[in-house]
């Protein structure tokens, strides 16, 4: 047998070290924006926003009221006026594309206004999104991640409570097969037991192994829940704290936060 000389055999080995590594690199990102730049109009909106998300983690956009943080998800979304720089969907560069077809790359957005049509039942609203990912929840599942909804499947979206509606939302793009969920302060205006019952959710979605980007103001909420937080400030991330940082950095926070 010939003997592969040594310095090659070493060479071979880091090479395929490495392609591994990068291979594994590449698919544990699930999300990966760079100096992103977005506007609705004229005004220049996002001045480089750069941040990565890891497949499974939960990040938070922190900031203040008019921080650019709701700009961010919609800016993921091709729904803003013009962008620049890069954002890189489960691998696929998504800043040439349209609108739909970013849905496609397994993206779903649980908007702050959330969405739900007055005039369709519970249930109708449920199905209502098409479908973007194989991995998509059947209704069973969704029923029983969300027992209230389908106590009132067949209520009008109308008669729906605030929390109910929210459920909905998110309900809706689970189904999709959507893996990467970007929600819009979910949160927002709802009793603590529905913010409760909603923390559960997340935790169960993330322990299913969806990634997470949450766009939050309850920051009592999102700290337990997070890996990462990042704080925005007039359309840049202005501070990155991990959760191990969180006793050391809650001053820093609550400066930038005004709480
Ligand atoms: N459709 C729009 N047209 C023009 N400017 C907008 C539009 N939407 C938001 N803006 C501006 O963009 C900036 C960032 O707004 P954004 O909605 O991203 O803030 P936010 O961090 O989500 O805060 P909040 O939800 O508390 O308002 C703000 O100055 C806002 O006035
Ligand atoms: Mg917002």
């Amino acid at each position: 047998m010939n003997a592969v000389p040594k310095t090659q055999t070493q060479t071979q080995t880091q090479t395929q070290t490495q392609t591994q590594t990068q291979t594994q690199t590449q698919t544990a990102t699930a999300l990966h924006v760079a100096n992103l730049h977005a506007y609705y109009g004229e005004s220049h909106i996002l001045h480089g926003v750069s941040f990565e998300v890891k497949r499974g983690e939960l990040i938070t956009l922190l900031g203040r009221n008019g921080a650019g943080r709701t700009t961010t998800l919609k800016a993921i979304l091709g729904l803003t006026g013009k962008r620049s720089g890069s954002i890189k969907i489960n691998g696929n560069e998504a800043i040439g594309l349209a609108s739909h077809k970013i849905a496609r790359l397994g993206i779903g957005y649980c908007p702050e206004e959330r969405g739900i049509f007055s005039s369709l039942s519970c249930e109708e609203n449920l199905m209502l999104l098409p479908m973007v990912g194989k991995n998509g929840m059947s209704v069973d599942e969704i029923y029983s991640m969300f027992p209230n909804l389908k106590e009132r499947r067949s209520s009008q979206g109308t008669r729906l409570s605030g929390g109910e509606q929210q459920m909905l939302a998110m309900a809706r793009i689970l189904r999709t097969g959507a893996d990467i969920l970007l929600l819009d302060e979910i949160t927002e205006g709802l009793a603590p037991v529905i913010v409760q019952t909603l923390g559960r959710v997340i935790r169960e979605l993330k322990a299913k192994g969806f990634t997470i980007i949450m766009v939050e103001q309850n920051f009592r909420f999102a700290a337990p829940l997070a890996d990462r937080h990042y704080v925005m400030e007039h359309g840049k991330i202005a501070a990155v704290v991990e959760k191990h940082e969180l006793a050391a950095k809650t001053a820093m926070l609550h400066e930038f936060l005004g709480v």
